[in-house]
């Protein structure tokens, strides 16, 4: 018999763009998950079933071992303290970048940075690489507001196409790191759930694969 495969997804913009790929995959849920307040969902498949989180919540649930595989960008991942997780597949999707971006044309003052972001550990970790000296305040959202408020020197945001940056009288400076979402599988579930996950990883990686030569 096979053993249930719990997947985590993000809800919100990823979830959009996870849908369809799961569907090239034949992962396809039984009811619309737009239209329902659910979240759990079963599939066309007895023994997969899909679980739909806050992005930040999809590692922690994968590296508790609770869900088998989840679905998250890499600034997530990269923000998150996992140690139980591999990272398995680029799904390709919801591509950005995590940049630093401050106020057109104002200089770096010369003094210990203030830097704010929803990414503080991402954050702290880039400047001290850089042998930067930073403060790292954490903010929840609108961080395009700190450098105007003058509460912060930089900001480190997701930038896609630079108008949320553009209409805040900011420009992106440095790359950080090219943003897009992965397929992570819990490491033990990876050994005792192998026979069931490798499949559903070849039809993934072939639907990845799909999705680019469109
Ligand atoms: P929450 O609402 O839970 O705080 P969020 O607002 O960060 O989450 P979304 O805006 O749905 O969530 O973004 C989810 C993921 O999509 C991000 O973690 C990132 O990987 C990617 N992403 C965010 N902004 C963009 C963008 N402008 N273009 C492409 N991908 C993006
Ligand atoms: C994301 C991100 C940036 C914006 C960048 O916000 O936090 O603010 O997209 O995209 P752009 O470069 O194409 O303007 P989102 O639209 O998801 O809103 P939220 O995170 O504030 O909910």
């Amino acid at each position: 018999m096979n053993k249930t495969l719990t997947i985590a997804l993000s809800k919100g913009r990823i979830l959009g763009e996870t849908l369809p790929l799961l569907e090239k995959a034949n992962i396809v849920p039984v009811e619309d998950i737009s239209k329902s307040r659910k979240l759990i969902f079963d599939t066309n498949h007895e023994h997969i079933k899909l679980v739909i989180l806050r992005a930040t919540d999809v590692p922690t649930y994968v590296d508790h071992g609770v869900a088998d595989f989840g679905v998250a960008g890499k600034d997530v991942l990269m923000e998150a303290s996992t140690n139980n997780l591999y990272e398995l597949l680029d799904l390709k999707i919801a591509k950005c970048r995590l940049m630093t971006a401050g106020v057109v044309g104002e200089a770096l003052p010369n003094r210990r940075l203030k830097v704010a972001s929803k990414f503080i550990k991402t954050a702290k970790a880039y400047f001290a690489e850089q042998g930067v000296q930073a403060d790292v305040v954490k903010l929840y959202g609108a961080m395009e507001l700190a450098p105007i408020m003058g509460l912060a020197d930089l900001i480190v945001d997701i930038v896609d196409t630079g108008n949320t940056l553009k209409a805040n009288g900011l420009e992106a400076r440095e790359l950080i790191a090219p943003i897009s979402t992965r397929l992570v599988v819990n490491k033990a579930a990876y050994k005792t759930k192998y026979a069931q996950i490798e499949p559903i990883l070849d039809m993934l990686r072939g639907a990845v694969e799909d999705n680019e030569g469109k």
